[in-house]
C-alpha cells in the first residue's frame, strides 16, 4: 500500500469527513471500509447511528470491541462494500474514508449507485479518500513524486516498497485512486445534487453531494 500522508495527514481527513457530514445526530449512517472505527467512532460519538461495514472480520472486531469499550452502540457487517444490501430510503448519510480507492472503478460507480438507493431524499454521501490520477497533471505528479521520496528516505527497505507499490499503482492491483475532478464527475452522474470536492491535504479530498428531493 501507498505510504498515508502521515498520520496528521489522515485525521484531518477524517476531520473534514466529519465536518462535511454534520450535523449527524439522530441520523442513520453507513460507514463503508470502517476500518478500525475512525469514522464510525466519532460519529456514533456524535448521536449518529451508525451501521460500520467492512470487508475484514479482524477490523470489525476492532470497531466492535472499542465502540462496545465506549458504551457505544455501533451495528456491524463483514461484507464487501459491492455486495451490501440496505433498505430503500433508510438512510440518512453514507460515508466513506480511505477505501474506495481499493474498488476498481465500475465497483465505484455501482457502490455509489447503491448508496443513492439507500439514501432518503435529501440524504448525503461524503467520501473521503486519497484522490490523485496516474501522472497526467503537475498535481499527480507532485503527490506522486512526495509519495516515492517519503519511501527513499526509509533507505533499502523503502526502495523495495516503492518497486512494489509503482508496480501495483502501474497495474492498478490494489491501489485505484481516480483524481477528484472524476470523483465529482461520478458524484453528479449517480444523480447526487450540490456536489462538492475539497481537497485537504495533497493526496487526499472529500467528495459530497445530496439526494435531490422526489
Ligand atoms: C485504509 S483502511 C481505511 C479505514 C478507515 N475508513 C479509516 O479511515 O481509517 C481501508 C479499509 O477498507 C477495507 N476494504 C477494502 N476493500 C473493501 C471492500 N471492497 N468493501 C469493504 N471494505 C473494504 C479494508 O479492510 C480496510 O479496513
Amino acid at each position: 500500500m501507498w505510504e498515508h500522508h502521515g498520520s496528521a495527514g489522515l485525521e484531518r481527513v477524517v476531520d473534514a469527513v466529519v465536518g462535511a457530514a454534520a450535523p449527524v445526530d439522530g441520523k442513520a449512517v453507513v460507514d463503508l471500509g470502517c476500518g478500525n472505527g475512525q469514522l464510525s467512532l466519532p460519529l456514533a460519538r456524535r448521536g449518529a447511528q451508525v451501521l460500520a461495514v467492512d470487508i475484514s472480520e479482524r477490523m470489525i472486531e476492532t470497531v466492535a470491541h472499542k465502540a462496545a469499550g465506549e458504551g457505544l452502540r455501533i451495528e456491524t457487517a463483514v461484507r464487501p462494500a459491492q455486495e451490501l444490501v440496505v433498505d430503500a430510503g433508510s438512510i440518512d448519510l453514507v460515508v466513506s474514508n480511505y477505501a474506495m480507492h481499493h474498488l476498481y472503478d465500475d465497483e465505484k460507480r455501482a457502490v455509489l449507485a447503491a448508496a443513492v438507493t439507500w439514501l432518503r431524499p435529501g440524504g448525503r454521501v461524503v467520501f473521503g479518500d486519497m484522490m490523485f490520477g496516474r501522472g497526467a497533471t503537475k498535481q499527480d505528479r507532485e503527490i506522486i513524486g512526495s509519495k516515492v521520496r517519503v519511501m527513499l528516505r526509509r533507505g533499502p527497505a523503502g526502495w523495495w516498497r516503492i518497486s512494489k507499490n509503482a508496480a501495483r499503482f502501474m497495474f492498478r492491483v490494489r491501489e485505484r485512486p481516480l483524481p477528484m475532478g472524476t470523483w465529482v464527475k461520478m458524484f453528479q452522474e449517480a444523480g447526487l445534487a450540490d456536489v462538492q470536492g475539497a481537497r485537504v491535504v495533497a493526496e487526499a479530498a472529500v467528495v459530497s453531494g445530496t439526494k435531490p428531493a422526489a
